[in-house]
């Protein structure tokens, strides 16, 4: 699908987004390895999220999908008849591997020609060391046959900081005899950490050490999951690039291991007003509004590329428009992304006559430049799509953004709502 684009002189209005990813995956999996019952609101309604629920489908749970609410039945997982299909998500596989790591049964679970190159040897070397026996595609790459065995606990720091390996292995810890301890040097986000207390396992969190009990039993939950803050970027950056922007995001998640994104673009010149804060589910959910800003521009490197690893596409876009630029450092992680998003911001921006110097592990993007006109690729990647989409609403004429049902996989109703918010 490709889809055309013309200029925006404002963004305005209220919206409300579908619910985060990374929760929706999580609460997905708990809820269909729980006892009972778990009755999700606002469940995501990106391609990716389907998947795992499909996944959790083909090994035995009852999921019903209407709306964004899901009704799970949980309980035993049972050995799937076909191959799983994590399509492009990343989260899928490699969390579900911890699962499937400590079942009775063997599995076999692959995705998209994207996944297909994406690299697993992240969780199945912590797997390995708890006893699990997993085979990949040379070596580290999906699709994985997993052959599941009677787990132990380990205590493992990460060697790159990431979510994704840290869940795989704490949800591997849930079937493990003895306790599970993951050092993280890096903080990611830790909504795995806050559903796994939610469901009911036993979990302490001190500093960056998490001590997950042996024995855990879950049961199903009733949960509301907040709006998806990734998603927000691309929304944020395009009230802050338009002139006479102001916008509401209503009930978006505000876990203090998401929001470094509000604090770097408050940092560097947004008005960004945060409208009330409250707790569900374990969770921070709060609204926020948006208006015009100059924004000077900055550096993230470390801890902080590492926060704001999924929201790096969108801010690109607003580095060019803003007053000295955006220089990103310490991402080569970036490469193995769902395209090599260094490579792909690049071709994009260039199209659009912006100049730019890559690195291996980031770029530097100079300030004060403007959009011109032209034609787009997402490549297959959302956040891609989504962010040359925003890049076109200050574009000095039409652009259109080839392949650009890319965005379902983690927001099919990205284009209808920025359009309904963007002024002519
Ligand atoms: C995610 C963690 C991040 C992020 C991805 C979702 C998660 O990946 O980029 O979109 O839900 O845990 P890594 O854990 O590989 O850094």
């Amino acid at each position: 699908m490709d889809i055309t684009i013309s200029p925006a002189r404002a963004i305005q209005g209220s919206i409300a987004l579908p619910g985060d990813k990374s929760i929706s995956h999580r609460y997905g999996m708990l809820g269909a390895i729980a006892e009972g019952v778990t009755i999700l609101h606002n469940y995501s309604t990106g391609a990716d999220c389907r998947s795992t629920l499909g996944c959790m489908e083909a090994l035995g749970a009852k999921v019903e999908h209407h709306d964004g609410k899901v009704t799970i039945q949980g309980g035993a997982l049972r050995e799937p008849k076909q191959v799983l299909d994590a399509g492009n998500s990343g989260s899928t596989i490699r969390m579900l591997s911890g699962i499937l790591a400590a079942q009775s049964f063997t599995s076999h679970i692959g995705g998209d020609e994207s996944l297909s190159g994406r690299p697993m040897s992240r969780v199945m070397k912590p797997l390995a060391q708890m006893g699990a026996e997993i085979a990949g595609r040379e070596g580290q790459f999906p699709p994985l046959t997993i052959h599941g065995r009677a787990l132990h606990g380990i205590d493992y720091t990460l060697p790159v900081a990431s979510a994704q390996v840290k869940s795989c292995v704490l949800f591997a810890g849930l079937f493990a005899k003895g306790e599970t301890i993951v050092r993280e040097p890096v903080s990611t986000r830790d909504h795995t950490e806050i559903a796994l207390k939610e469901f009911g396992a036993e979990i302490e969190v001190r500093r960056n050490v998490i001590r997950l009990a042996e024995g855990a039993r879950l049961t199903g939950r009733e949960l509301v999951v907040p709006g998806d803050i990734s998603s927000a970027t691309f929304f944020l950056v395009a009230a802050l690039l338009m002139p006479e922007s102001d916008l509401v995001i209503e009930r978006v998640g505000m876990n203090p291991t998401r929001s470094a994104l509000l604090d770097f673009l408050v940092s560097i010149g947004a008005n960004i007003q945060i409208l009330g804060v409250q707790q569900t589910g374990g969770e921070l959910i709060g609204s926020l509004r948006i208006r015009a800003s100059k924004i000077k521009g900055g550096t993230m490197h470390g801890a902080l590329t590492a926060a704001l690893i999924d929201e790096i596409p969108g801010l690109a876009v607003l580095g060019a428009a803003s007053e000295n630029g955006l220089t990103v450092r310490d991402a080569s992680e970036l490469r193995v992304k769902e395209t090599d998003r260094i490579a792909t911001i690049e071709t994009n921006l260039k199209r659009m006559g912006i100049r730019i110097e890559t690195a291996p592990d980031g770029f530097t993007i100079p300030g004060g430049q403007k959009f011109r006109a032209a034609e787009c690729d997402s490549a297959g990647d959302h956040r891609i799509a989504m962010a040359f989409a925003v890049a076109a609403l200050a574009a000095d004429g039409p652009c259109t953004i080839t392949n650009a049902g890319a965005a379902g996989v983690s927001f099919p109703e990205f284009f209808s709502t920025l359009q309904s918010i963007a002024k002519r």
